[in-house]
């Protein structure tokens, strides 16, 4: 039984369909990411879950309990739904210390001397034990959102909804954090549904992503998944960075073996590895995608100028302007080029793309031999 299962949930705003008969379940142990660009419909999908947010239409069920149902007319509210919920702006209470805040939600439920070891395990786990007398105004930023994800695991819920609870710190807290979460969901056991519109973090974090655009999800998989075998463009696009390189081909031949035309009118051999059931179109017309580290700079293949170079320490980004496409390769550590030189790029491994440039959808994925 999943922790969370929606099925067919619909939520629209007048002519705004924020939510587009999403289907979607949520394991026990599972840290789900819904990643999309901005207005994809994210948070309108965790404030349905949490029952801050009717929908129109469709069914949601916790733990196998039905809280939600447009048919039955069941609509439990979302104090009894028992979800700990996450935003990116945590209000904590500003005149309770940080541990009448933990402690706050457990209130009634439990003895006082079983709320103290919680509050007191709890802000040992997220490492704020010598701040519990303090109040919120008393603490960083990343201090603060430490007592709120203690405050919200204290009742110990099993399912987690957290909404980019990582977004208003900085960079180096924020990676810090990450791994933080990922430690705490080991911890609890719970189901979490993160929202992210940070790639990396759904990259990172999650046993799942769920890709969303504009109110429909778009692929449902494991985040390795999702970058070798992205369902469409979208998806090769929206995850990856540097993004992958996108170029428009030509291709003919049926089975494994097709023939392409690159970018400026080189011939090419795609072999097959994986291929799904998408047919080449009749035109032809498809887009080859490659990840940035399947660019290889070397002595053979397509000749060309290196456009830039941006060094980052552990690895330097080049981007190489050939006839007909400006390639992004990432190499690792210093990569002693020259702006202006010239280069030779060719395609490495075995996992590059081809979609179909009509619908977008994946093809299959392979290796190309330049001609
Ligand atoms: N109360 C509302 N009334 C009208 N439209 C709304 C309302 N809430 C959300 N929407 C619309 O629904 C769509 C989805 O919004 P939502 O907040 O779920 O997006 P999101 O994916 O969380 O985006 P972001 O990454 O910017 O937070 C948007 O087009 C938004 O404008
Ligand atoms: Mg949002």
């Amino acid at each position: 039984m999943p922790a969370i299962q929606l099925t067919g949930v619909t939520r629209r705003f007048g002519d705004v369909c924020a939510v587009n008969d999403l289907t979607l379940a949520v394991e026990d142990h599972d840290f789900v990411t819904l990643l999309g660009p901005s207005g994809c419909g994210k948070t309108t999908t965790l404030r349905m879950i949490a029952g801050l947010e009717t929908p129109t239409k469709g069914r949601i069920e916790l733990n196998g309990e039905v809280v939600f149902d447009s048919e039955k007319k069941i609509n439990l509210p979302a104090n009894l739904r028992g979800v700990g919920l996450l935003f990116q702006h945590y209000a904590l209470w500003p005149n309770m210390t940080i541990y009448e805040n933990i402690a706050y939600p457990l209130a009634g439920k439990m003895a006082k001397s079983e709320i103290d070891k919680t509050v007191r395990s709890m802000a040992e786990t997220v490492k704020i034990e010598n701040l519990l007398d303090r109040y919120p105004a008393q603490l960083s930023g990343g201090q603060q959102q430490r007592a709120a994800i203690a405050r919200t695991l204290a009742p110990r819920p099993r399912v987690i909804l957290m909404d980019e609870p990582l977004s208003n710190l900085d960079a180096k807290l924020r990676l810090e954090m990450r791994s933080e979460l990922q430690r705490l969901h080991l911890a609890t056991g719970s189901a979490f549904l993160y929202v992210t519109h940070d790639q990396l973090e759904a990259m990172t974090l999650s046993t799942r992503i769920c890709l969303m655009d504009r109110g429909v999800l778009r692929q449902d998989a494991p985040p390795l998944t999702v970058y070798r075998r992205p369902a469409d463009l979208f998806a090769a696009d929206f995850v990856g960075a540097p993004p992958i390189n996108l170029m428009e081909v030509t291709g003919a031949g049926t089975g494994d073996e097709m023939n392409l035309t690159l970018p400026g009118d080189r011939l090419a051999r795609f072999s097959f590895r994986d291929r799904t059931g998408e047919a080449v179109p009749p035109d032809g017309a498809l887009t080859l995608g490659a990840r940035p580290e399947m660019i290889h700079l070397g002595e053979t293949g397509l000749p060309g100028t290196i456009y830039s170079v941006l060094p980052a320490g552990m690895e330097t980004t080049v981007r190489v302007q050939t006839e007909g496409a400006l390639l992004t390769a990432v190499v690792f550590g210093a990569a002693p080029l020259a702006i202006g030189a010239s280069a030779r790029v060719s395609f490495a491994g075995e996992d590059l793309l081809l979609f179909r440039r009509d619908s977008g959808k994946l093809l299959g994925a392979g290796k190309l031999l330049l001609s």
